[in-house]
C-alpha cells in the first residue's frame, strides 16, 4: 500500500495505537501536564482534568477517528466532503499544524541540548553546561539563537526523515520502537524519583484530595487550564486524529481505540506526573535552593536540571538526566510527526484526487522547509526575554468593540501558541461536534463504527456528547481563553 501512488495505510492496529498514542504523548504530558498541576493545586486539578478527558476528549477522539476513516482523507479534504461550508474549518487545522510545529520543533531541540549535555558532563565534568547553574545556563541558552536555529533544525530534520518514509514504513516503524523504549525510560526514573529521601511530598501533592486550588485560584481558571492542556494532550481539535484516522482500515474498531487513546495518554501523563513531582518534592524538602511545585514552564529546564545536576549530582545525576531528557525528546518526535503529517497530507491529497504520483518524499521536504522557517523567529526571540532583538507584535484588539485595549507579544511562542492551542484547537472541538451532533447527526458516527461490522455500544452517550457536553464544555475554554487574551477579568 505504501508506495509512490497511494496515501499509506497503517500496517495493523497496534501500529496505528502506537502512533496515534505517540502523537498524544509529548511535551504536552512530560512539561505540561506536571508545570499546569504544579500551578494549580495538585490533586484539584487532576479531577478536573480527569473529568474533561472523560466527557470531552473520548467523544472528540471518536469524532475524529471515524470522520477521518469515513472520508480518507487529511483534515482539509474531510471537511470539504462532508460540509462545504465549514471548509475554513479544516484550514484552521492545517494551519495549526504550521504553527504549534513551528514552536515544537524548537523546544524539542531544546531537550535534545539537554539530553547531550548531560551526556557530555558524564565523560568531563562542565563539557555538557559549561559550569553553569540551572538558571544561568537556560538564560544564556535561550539568548543563543545560532545554537537554538542548529537544534530546530536537527530536530525538523528527523521530523522530515520519518514522515518521508510514509504510515507504516516511517512514522508505524519508528513509533512501533520508541514508544515502548519510552515507557521503559520512564519507569526507570519514575523508580528513582519515588525512592529518594523526601519523595512522598510530591506523590501527596499529586494524590492527597485537597481542593484548595478552587477558592484560592478559582474553578473556572483551573476548568479552563485543564481543558486546554486535555485539547493539546490528546492532540485534538486540529484534524491530527482526522489525519491518522484517514490511514485505518474500516476492520478496526473505532470506539475501542477512541477510548485507549486517551487512556493511555492520560496514564501517560500520570506516570510523567510520577517521574518528576517525587524528585521536586524530595529536594524541595531536603531544601536544596530554587526548587518547587509551582515553577511553571520552568520546571523542564529549570527546575529538573537542578533536580538532576544538584540534588541527585555526579554521575548519578547525569546519568538520569540524560535518560530522562532523552526520553522526552523521543516523546517530542513521536507528536511532531504526527504534527507534520496534517501538513503533507493535504497536498499528498491532492496529488492522489488529481490522479498523478503522490510523491511524499517531495512534499514532506518542502512542507517540513516551511515549518523550519516559522519556527526561526521563536529562535531568535530569547523566548521574550527582549534580547536578541525580540520582536513585538502589536496587536489592536477591535473585537468586542474594546479597542482601546491593546495586547503587546514580545515572544513569538506565546503568539503562535496562542493562535493555535488557544483559540483554532478549541473552535476545531467546538465546530466538529456542532457539524457531528446537530447538523450530520451522531448517525454518521455510527455508521462509520459499524462499518466493519462492529456494533457500536454506547451511541447514547456520545450523542449527548456531541450535541451538548462537548460544546458547553468547551465554550468555557474558549472565553476563557478571550479572558487571559485581552485581560478581561471575567475568571
Ligand atoms: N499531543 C502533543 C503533546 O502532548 O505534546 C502535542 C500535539 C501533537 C498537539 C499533535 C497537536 C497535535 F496535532
Amino acid at each position: 500500500m505504501n508506495n509512490e501512488n497511494s496515501r499509506g495505510q497503517w500496517g495493523s492496529n497496534f501500529g496505528f495505537l502506537m502512533a496515534a498514542v505517540g502523537s498524544a504523548v509529548g511535551l504536552g504530558n512530560i512539561w505540561g501536564f506536571p508545570y499546569k498541576m504544579g500551578a494549580n493545586g495538585g490533586f484539584a486539578f487532576l479531577i478536573v482534568y480527569l473529568a474533561m478527558v472523560t466527557f470531552v476528549g473520548f467523544a472528540t477522539m471518536l469524532g475524529e477517528l471515524a470522520l477521518g476513516r469515513k472520508t480518507g482523507l487529511g483534515v482539509i479534504g474531510t471537511y470539504k466532503v462532508l460540509y462545504k461550508k465549514f471548509a475554513w474549518v479544516g484550514w484552521l487545522g492545517f494551519l495549526s499544524g504550521f504553527l504549534i510545529l513551528g514552536f515544537y520543533s524548537v523546544l524539542g531541540g531544546y531537550t535534545l541540548r539537554y539530553a547531550l549535555g548531560f551526556l557530555m558532563e558524564i565523560f568531563s565534568k562542565g563539557a555538557g553546561f559549561g559550569g553553569m547553574g540551572s538558571g544561568e545556563f537556560f538564560g544564556s541558552f535561550i539568548i543563543n539563537g545560532g545554537a537554538n536555529v542548529m537544534f530546530h533544525a536537527i530536530f525538523m530534520g528527523l521530523t522530515i526523515v520519518i514522515v518521508m518514509g510514509g504510515i507504516s514504513g516511517g512514522i508505524e516503524k519508528f513509533t512501533k520502537i520508541a514508544m515502548p523504549a519510552l515507557l521503559v525510560m520512564l519507569l526507570i526514573v519514575i523508580i528513582r524519583s519515588l525512592t529518594l529521601e523526601g519523595a512522598s511530598t510530591g506523590v501527596a501533592f499529586m494524590f492527597a484530595p485537597n481542593f484548595a486550588a478552587f477558592s484560592e485560584i478559582g474553578f473556572m481558571k483551573v476548568l479552563k487550564t485543564a481543558a486546554g492542556q486535555m485539547f493539546f494532550s490528546l492532540s485534538l481539535g486540529m484534524g491530527c486524529m482526522i489525519t491518522y484516522g484517514s490511514y485505518l482500515s474500516k476492520s478496526e474498531n473505532l470506539e475501542k481505540n477512541a477510548l485507549i487513546i486517551p487512556i493511555a495518554d492520560t496514564i501517560f501523563a500520570l506516570l510523567a506526573g510520577l517521574a518528576v513531582m517525587p524528585a521536586v518534592g524530595a529536594f524541595m524538602s531536603q531544601g536544596v535552593e530554587g526548587i518547587s511545585f509551582g515553577a511553571g514552564p520552568g520546571l523542564l529546564f529549570v527546575t529538573l536540571h537542578q533536580v538532576f545536576s544538584v540534588g541527585m549530582g555526579g554521575f548519578i545525576g547525569n546519568l538520569f538526566g540524560f535518560v530522562f531528557y532523552f526520553l522526552v525528546f523521543i516523546a517530542a518526535v513521536t507528536s511532531s510527526i504526527s504534527l507534520l503529517e496534517v501538513c503533507t497530507a493535504f497536498f499528498i491529497d491532492r496529488n492522489v484526487s488529481k490522479g498523478v504520483k503522490a510523491n511524499r518524499k517531495m512534499i514532506t521536504i518542502i512542507t517540513g522547509l516551511v515549518v523550519f522557517a516559522v519556527g526561526v523567529p521563536v529562535c531568535l526571540d530569547g523566548l521574550g526575554s527582549g534580547v536578541a532583538g525580540g520582536a513585538t507584535i502589536d496587536i489592536p484588539a477591535v473585537m468586542f468593540g474594546m479597542s482601546e485595549v491593546r495586547v503587546a507579544f514580545d515572544c513569538w511562542l506565546d503568539f503562535y501558541d496562542m493562535i493555535a492551542e488557544g483559540v483554532f484547537m478549541p473552535l476545531g472541538a467546538i465546530l466538529m461536534s456542532v457539524m457531528i451532533g446537530w447538523i450530520l447527526k451522531t448517525d454518521i458516527i455510527k455508521s462509520e463504527v459499524e462499518e466493519g461490522g462492529i456494533k457500536m455500544k454506547a451511541y447514547a452517550f456520545w450523542d449527548i456528547c456531541f450535541k451538548f457536553i462537548v460544546p458547553i464544555g468547551i465554550l468555557f475554554v474558549l472565553m476563557g481563553q478571550l479572558d487571559d487574551f485581552f485581560g478581561l477579568g471575567i475568571f
